[in-house]
């Protein structure tokens, strides 16, 4: 079974594999997204090395040069996604667009080095690629922090990475839908609707890239000018994430003044990442900077933060709250409480299982020393695959596979489960 596995997995990222970027999967997403390569990299790892640091270096030559890594960089023309390059009209050489999504590329490249059976590759391209991901750390501190709070704030849903989460309803119910130009979606053709946002949802995602098209893509702008900024601990806490990691490689590789200043971001995310706990909820939440109020929502956002150095207590505190949740389903873990009133446990980001997340938690459980959770996050995580093969997502209850198929960062994570699961056994 394992090695019918590894073979499924690998022939998913060699079938998804546009030469120097992935796709995350054939038809619904043509074109390389942030988080999706640096996630999937780690999978390539397993049975090509120089592919994998390939796919890092492909989405850090799209930086943008004020720091900014985008969201998804169209290296094609496909008519089949909407928004395309025309809507976000970003101006750049390669068509971006103009967002970005949660930075969990620097964890990527130090699990990369540390992990290398190619030590000088790794060494020379970590080397390389170091003060790229430092500068979009630093970007996100100051563009998306101005007041100096120590979290930043995303600007669109999409930025989280769980784009529909119930988390941003009433957030983004506030953006007025006035001038929103016509438009016509393309992923209800290649996925069932019933899982994907409704169309409320997506009049508001189009009307924020239009107001930022209307900023002229000027970053330093766009919190300031934006009507929806949510602080979301799980966006926090894999910056932080990545920032603890690269101040490691820095001192490694030499470089003080990353490593200085990168520890010194992470330190103080983490100190302010307690501000956003809650002891009714038993877990971190989400806070509309808007209004200046937590958002009463609970979902896996606030679970992520087990991801970063949060301290002992809180982590054991998430685990407790996994453990409840695994009462109320089969699959963990569901991107939304099955208990709460939003469930939906086939709509996207309002319940379904998502295996890379439950691959950053359990990293950060084991790291906390939560062996038993863990121990049941990644057997949930097999289970589905071998019931429901390479989705994009699960239903937490039933194992219905949903989304999009042969999904790319599915793939790489069972690469990655399966081979932490053996060197646990
Ligand atoms: C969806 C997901 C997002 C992901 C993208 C490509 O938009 O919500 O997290 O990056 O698909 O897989």
């Amino acid at each position: 079974m394992r090695q019918k596995l590894i073979d499924q997995a690998e022939q998913v990222l060699r079938r998804n594999d546009r030469g120097s970027y992935t796709v995350p999967t054939h038809g619904l997403y043509p074109f390389q997204w942030n988080w999706d390569s640096a996630l999937s990299a780690l999978g390539f790892k397993h049975f090509d090395e120089a592919r994998a640091w390939t796919e890092v270096d492909t989405l850090f030559a799209h930086q943008w040069d004020d720091g900014m890594v985008p969201h998804i960089i169209f290296h094609e023309r496909d008519e089949g996604y909407f928004p395309g390059p025309d809507v976000w009209s970003t101006g750049r050489p390669v068509p971006t667009s103009g967002i970005t999504q949660p930075p969990v590329a620097g964890f990527a490249i130090r699990r990369m080095v540390d992990e290398a059976r190619d030590v000088d590759l790794a060494l020379s391209r970590a080397r390389d690629l170091l003060p790229k991901a430092h500068a979009w750390h630093e970007w996100f501190y100051r563009t998306r922090d101005p007041q100096g709070t120590g979290l930043v704030a995303i600007i669109h849903p999409w930025e989280s990475g769980r784009d529909n989460s119930v988390d941003w309803d009433a957030a983004l119910d506030r953006v007025s839908t006035e001038g929103v130009q016509p438009f016509q979606r393309r992923d209800i053709t290649h996925a069932n609707p019933d899982h994907r946002p409704t169309h409320a949802q997506y009049e508001r995602y189009i009307k924020l890239v239009q107001t930022f098209r209307e900023l002229d893509w000027d970053t330093s702008k766009l919190h300031d000018g934006s009507p929806f900024q949510v602080v979301d601990p799980g966006f926090n806490a894999i910056l932080i994430r990545s920032c603890e990691d690269l101040a490691d490689l820095a001192e490694r590789l030499d470089q003080p003044e990353i490593a200085a200043a990168s520890r010194a971001m992470a330190l103080r995310g983490v100190a302010a990442l307690e501000s956003l706990w809650s002891d009714d909820l038993g877990q971190y939440l989400c806070y509309d900077r808007k209004i200046g109020a937590p958002i009463l929502s609970p979902s896996v956002g606030g679970l992520i933060p087990a991801f970063a150095a949060i301290p002992e207590h809180r982590a054991a505190g998430i685990a407790r709250r996994i453990e409840e949740l695994g009462k109320s389903c089969e699959y963990l873990i569901p991107s939304h409480d099955p208990t709460a009133p939003d469930y939906d446990g086939r709509r996207y980001w309002r319940g379904p299982a998502w295996l890379i997340v439950n691959y950053m938690i359990a990293d950060g459980l084991t790291r906390a020393g939560q062996p038993e959770i863990v121990a049941r996050i990644m057997e949930d995580s097999l289970r589905l695959i071998e019931r429901s093969g390479f989705a994009e997502y699960y239903d937490p209850i039933t194992a219905e596979p949903c989304g999009g198929a042969h999904f790319t960062w599915t793939a790489a994570m069972v690469l990655e489960i399966l081979d932490q699961v053996r060197e646990a056994a």
